[in-house]
This record gives structure tokens, sequence and C-alpha cells, in this order.
């Protein structure tokens, strides 16, 4: 057990193409955002007080000893604990993160890896990132009911991955990098409504809903072409088609429809929501001389926050 305080972080994420596609088997493609992080602490307690997680961005103290089962920091110590057959240490967990919550940016995801890689090097056994990204989807269940998989394995891995629900984890070359802005509409979008609700939809009228995600699917292994071979004009023109069929599938909304066009209208190459959508994030792919009229204009356009990234 470390007896100096061990730090572990985790980065932010977006989708660039197939949202919930990829719940129904359909590939998706991911990227980590590093302009935003979890960070986890670990610091050496006295011996016999036990683990305290210290979540002070949102208000938790949690005494892991008396922790319902299903709080999802807690449940992330112990799922780490159970792996490693290790006992609770005497020692305090520090949480920060500058990850908007439910935002489509991956918070949840990311304060679960940066909590399981700390606690495991604290234990002494650090962890490969198929190990952590396996942890952390326990960890997702209890956020979003029946996640597809695709933000841990993005989070643990830290590098844009291919990705289809069961199957090995595929790691993306991008030939040539390329820059994106996140723009925030600032709401809420709560991932386990929005996929409950498309789930009801596709219930009712499977063929209708199986026929949409198949062509985001499409997009998806188009893009991936595209991405590995530096393609990045074919990109955005992908973008727009996958926001269009978003739209009908219903997980959009006027402002992610505004902040998309505001983002076209200034230069952008292409542009869609990312995440579950009704809230949360746009994402536009910029030429870098264009990204700052861009994201001054999606500012106008009351974006919170916007985050310029480029996916290498
Ligand atoms: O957590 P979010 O908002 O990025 O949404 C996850 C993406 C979905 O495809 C809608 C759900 C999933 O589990 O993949």
């Amino acid at each position: 057990m470390a007896s100096t305080p061990v730090r572990s972080s985790a980065p932010g994420k977006v989708i660039l193409f197939g949202e919930h596609a990829v719940v129904y088997g359909q590939p998706a493609i991911a990227v980590p955002v590093t302009q935003v992080k979890a960070t986890a602490t670990v610091d050496a307690a006295p011996a016999g007080s036990g683990l305290t997680i210290v979540a002070s961005d949102i208000g938790e103290r949690i005494v892991f000893a008396r922790a319902p089962k299903k709080d999802p920091l807690a449940a992330a110590a112990q799922a780490t604990l159970s792996y490693l057959s290790a006992r609770e240490p005497d020692a305090t967990l520090t949480i920060k993160s500058t990850i908007p919550i439910s935002s489509g940016l991956g918070s949840g995801a990311a304060v679960s890896t940066a909590l399981t890689c700390a606690l495991a090097k604290f234990l002494g056994h650090p962890l490969e990132p198929a190990e952590v990204s396996k942890l952390v989807y326990k960890i997702e269940k209890i956020h979003h009911g029946t996640p597809s998989g695709i933000d841990n394995t993005v989070i643990a891995y830290e590098k844009p991955i291919y990705f289809t629900r069961g199957e090995p984890v595929e790691r993306l070359n991008v030939g040539e990098p390329f820059t994106l802005l996140i723009a925030d509409t600032g709401k809420p979008s709560p991932t386990k409504k929005i996929v409950d609700r498309v789930r009801r939809a596709r219930e009712r009228e499977a063929a209708h809903y199986d026929a949409l995600f198949d062509q985001m699917g499409d997009i998806a292994a188009e893009a991936r072409g595209a991405i590995e071979s530096g393609d990045i004009e074919t990109l955005g023109p992908l973008m727009d088609e996958n926001h269009e069929l978003l739209i009908e599938l219903g997980v959009s909304s006027s402002l992610l429809d505004e902040l998309v066009e505001t983002a076209r209208l200034t230069g952008a190459l292409g542009a869609k929501l990312s995440g579950a959508g009704q809230g949360g994030n746009i994402i536009a792919l910029v030429e870098d001389d264009f990204a700052e009229e861009v994201a001054e204009a999606l500012k106008e356009a009351e974006a919170a926050q916007v985050i310029q990234t480029k996916v290498r």
C-alpha cells in the first residue's frame, strides 16, 4: 500500500458517430477529450479509519463501510477491491472533475475510471485498460441501465476507438489529425431516460428504427475509412447525415439544431449532436483557420461552453 498520495486522471470523451445505434449492435466511433478530466487522489489515513470518498464538487463525503450499495462512487471502490481480492484500505480518496455532468462528455465513466485506477495503484496493483474498462462498465450500468460500453472503453483506453458492442475493442489510427469544437447547450442530457424512450419507440415500430440504426452503422463504417486515410473532407458531410438521422430518431432539440446550423453557416465542415441528445453537446468539424470564428458564433448562439480539441 502506498504511503505517499497516489493520483490517476481520466479524460472526457465524445461520440463522433453512431450513438444510440451502438446500443443495437451497430458500430460507433468515439474519441477521448483531454481538455477536461476527472482526477482521483488516494492518501493514506490513520489505521482503523477505513476508506472515505470525498467528492466536494458534488458535495459528497462517503464513508465506504456505510455507503448504499448503489452509490456509484462506493460501487466503483467495491468493484475494484473485489477484483483485487483486497480489504478496505485506511485511506481518503478525493475526486475532482472538470467534465460537465450529464452532457454527453462521459463524466460518470471518467470519474469511475480515475477512482478505479487510483485505488488499484494505491493498493500496489496498477490495472490494464481492459481491466479498468470492465470494472467501470459495471458502474455504468448503475448510471445508465443498459449502456453499450462505449464510454468506459474509450475513456479507459484514452485512444480513438471503433466500437461494436460485445466485440473486442478496435483502436482507430487517425491518418490526419483534425480539429473538433464541442459546444455545450448547458441543458442536461439524461442518457437513461432518452435511451429508454428510444427503446419504447423501437418496440412499437421495429422495422423503421432498425433501418435508421443500419444507416447510422453504415455511416460509422464509412467514417472509419475516412479517418484512417486522413480524408477529412468526407467526414463533415457524414456528420451532417448522422445528425439528420438523429433528428428522425427524435433525440435532437431546437437548441441542438440551432448550434449545429450555426456551426455549419460559419464555416464548419460538418456538425451533429453527440451523445444521448435532447441536451448535452454538439460537435463541429473545423479547419484550424476557422476554429475561432465558429467558436465565437457558437457562444453568441448561447453555447454555455465551447471546447476545442485535436483528434490524433
Ligand atoms: O453518455 P452519453 O450521453 O454519451 O450517451 C451514450 C451514448 C448512447 O449510445 C446513447 C448510449 C450507450 O450506452 O451507448
